[in-house]
């Protein structure tokens, strides 16, 4: 794809994906949803695996929103389960190939089984990563609005004790209050199954992404489509409210 210095610098550093249709990909073959929510979770890989192919530094994935807990019971434990399973099966081939794995959002609300998987995981990929090919960064329990809430807590705990000073705030002193503090605003974001939506995901942080609406269902999102998108993104011409000389 990138043949060469020009075009390796139009590879998108970060990339984030609203994984979205497993739901509609398991009613189709008239199966639970849990089915269809295996079936993304083992999409999860594939996609990840060609993230770093293509030498994606960051590439952030929308797996549980902050509106997602309306949804049953039963489906929310079947969600956690293949959570757990996810971290526990895959941790061994994220290290081997160096990938690095974290989490925004606010995992406290999980079972704490769920929570303790989590943290190990990412305490060992964490030693064991320390000049990783790529960053996964899972989103859990996340909304932009929640960040915010967390974010703005902190900030105003920083200005009543002197640590932030009110006359000395820009855009940047904004961002260090968010989840993503210690990585790139993504370049694109990808939404799958024909909604043309952000369902509160990164609301700040896309402020100048481009944007990849695809009907494809997160379970059938191949190595092959998620490359058309790269391949949209680089002949797109970013100009963040300036104009081409
Ligand atoms: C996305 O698929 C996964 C999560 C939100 C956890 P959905 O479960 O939303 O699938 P649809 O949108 O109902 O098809
Ligand atoms: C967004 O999908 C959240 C995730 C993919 C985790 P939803 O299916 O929850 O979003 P809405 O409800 O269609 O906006
Ligand atoms: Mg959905």
């Amino acid at each position: 794809m990138a043949e060469n210095i020009d075009e390796m610098r139009k590879i998108p550093c970060h990339v984030a994906i609203i994984m979205d249709g497993n739901g509609r990909w398991a009613k189709a073959r008239n199966k639970e949803r849990a089915f269809g929510h295996r079936a993304g979770s083992e999409n999860v890989i594939k996609v990840v695996e060609a993230a770093c192919d293509l030498g994606i530094k960051y590439i952030t994935l929308y797996a549980f929103s902050t509106e997602n807990w309306k949804r049953p019971q039963s489906e929310k434990k079947a969600l956690f389960s293949l959570l757990n399973e996810f971290y526990k099966k895959e941790i061994k081939r994220l290290i081997k190939n160096n990938i690095l794995i974290k989490h925004i959002g606010d995992i406290s609300l999980f079972p704490k089984k769920t929570q303790d998987i989590i943290a190990a995981a990412e305490a060992e990929t964490l030693v064991k990563c320390s000049d990783p090919i790529i960053t996964v960064i899972l989103a859990l329990n996340y909304g932009s609005f929640d960040e915010l809430r967390r974010g703005l807590i902190s900030f105003s705990h920083d200005i009543k004790n002197n640590i932030l000073d009110i006359d000395n705030i820009n855009n940047e002193t904004i961002f260090n209050y968010l989840d993503t503090k210690d990585v790139p605003s993504p370049d694109l974001l990808i939404r799958t199954s024909g909604e043309c939506r952000l369902s509160n995901f990164l609301l700040l942080q896309i402020a100048y992404s481009e944007l990849y609406f695809t009907n494809t269902l997160w379970p059938d999102f191949s190595k092959e489509e998620f490359s058309k998108s790269i391949t949209s993104y680089m002949k797109r011409d970013r100009r963040y409210g300036g104009i081409d000389l």
